[in-house]
């Protein structure tokens, strides 16, 4: 048998979802284990959005759609967009796609000829590398460090820049880091950018699960040459609880959008039609149901966040936005706990789930070895039991 493609065999697996499988199984064991892999809100999907999945297919909302999705959806996510975000899209600018991270991908297919650079400031997610790669493109990474509160510099970003940049993939508010940049880190972030004419995927679907009332600057809000050089990636599962709906959007000129129409029309197709429908309520409905998730996250972060940093050995940031917290390792490594040398965050991963019965995603794919990504979006009962486990797992390992 022929080979099959190099591309194709050297993309890895996610790291996240590797952790999150490996928990499930030992949960489905019957072994006592925690889990804060995942990178999902544990509510569930708010009853008015469900009722409009649930008559979308009683009504026979379940053809074929246009490839971008359906025009009320469009116009939900313009009118979602000027009134959170301050930007004015029309629905031409629109795509709808099969969640943020399919958007992410035609974008890169779409943006990217073999060889283009893709600047990617790390700590990322984890599929931001692997996708660069997948459309033939050289991922960037440009190490941005905690004592930098995980962000990029203008300097920073103009030293990465060569010929061969085509775009950098940016993520506010981040994961795993939880960091947000304020306007005025983003201005000067975004003038590097315009002045090297990048396109600037600006992915924001954590926009809504902001705290200690930081507010979002959405990219394209930022003047009329950023807004044309940005395409915008949101989505609905994180704000709205609809990770399996899979509904993600991008918003750009309607040269980039026209192009990525044809894409989509040969490859996926539509989205789901009874999701798309859900997605509508989601968006034009209450936003209620999306404060009460916000303030539950924010508690959940006060705690996480306060007792991690009263443990030996370990220490965290106060995270901004999103729901992870990066818990760094670095004092730890080297030392010897439970018989085992510590080298890096794999290491300590993989033995604080055995030993401690924790399931947690060490940050190596994330381009942070010697930090461990907390998930808090899971309920206050597991993550003071998660905390306590954490706090013997040190305590017992002689950390002092
Ligand atoms: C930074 C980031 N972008 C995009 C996504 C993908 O979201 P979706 O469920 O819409 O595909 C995720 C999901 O974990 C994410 O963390």
């Amino acid at each position: 048998m022929k080979p099959l493609s190099t591309i194709a065999e050297n993309v890895k697996e996610s790291s996240t979802l590797a952790m999150d499988t490996l928990y499930k199984k030992m949960k489905a064991d019957g072994i006592d284990v925690l889990g804060f892999a995942a990178g999902e809100p544990d509510f569930p999907t708010p009853d008015n959005i469900k009722m409009a999945g649930v008559s979308a297919i009683v009504n026979n909302a379940t053809k074929y759609t246009p490839a971008t999705g359906i025009l009320q959806l469009k116009e939900a996510i313009c009118h979602r967009l000027l009134e959170d975000c301050n930007v004015h899209y029309e629905p031409s600018q629109i795509v709808v796609s099969s969640g943020a991270k399919h958007c992410l991908y035609i974008i890169l297919r779409t943006l990217i000829d073999p060889g283009d650079e893709v600047i990617i400031p790390t700590p990322a997610w984890v599929s931001y590398n692997e996708m660069a790669q997948m459309v033939g493109a050289t991922p960037v990474l440009i190490p941005c460090p905690e004592e930098d509160h995980f962000k990029l510099t203008p300097e920073k970003l103009e030293a990465a820049i060569t010929d061969q940049t085509k775009c950098i993939l940016f993520n506010n508010p981040s994961n795993p880091t939880g960091m947000v940049y304020t306007k005025e880190e983003l201005i000067v972030l975004t003038d590097v950018c315009v002045k090297h004419d990048l396109y600037i995927i600006a992915d924001e679907i954590y926009y809504k699960l902001l705290y200690d009332g930081a507010q979002i600057t959405s990219i394209a809000s930022l003047g009329e040459a950023v807004k044309e050089h940005t395409i915008l990636v949101n989505g609905v599962s994180k704000s709205y609880a609809m990770t399996g709906w899979r509904i993600g959007y991008l918003a750009a000129d309607t040269k980039v959008t026209k192009v990525i129409a044809r894409y989509l029309s040969h490859s996926t197709g539509n989205p789901s039609s009874p999701a798309q429908t859900a997605s509508v309520e989601a968006l034009i409905g209450t936003q209620d149901t999306v404060e009460t998730m916000r303030e539950a996250f924010e508690e959940r972060r006060n705690y996480m966040v306060e007792r991690m940093n009263q443990m030996p050995g370990i220490s965290c940031l106060k995270p901004q936005g999103a729901f992870y917290v990066m818990m760094n390792i670095s004092k730890l490594i080297g030392k010897t706990m439970y018989g085992q040398t510590i080298n890096n965050a794999d290491e300590f991963g993989d033995l604080f789930l055995k030993k401690g019965l924790v399931c947690i995603v060490p940050c190596t794919g994330f381009g942070a070895p010697e930090f461990l990504r907390w998930s808090y979006a899971t309920s206050m009962d597991n993550i003071k039991r998660g905390m306590d486990r954490l706090e013997e797992f040190l305590i017992g390992a002689g950390i002092e």
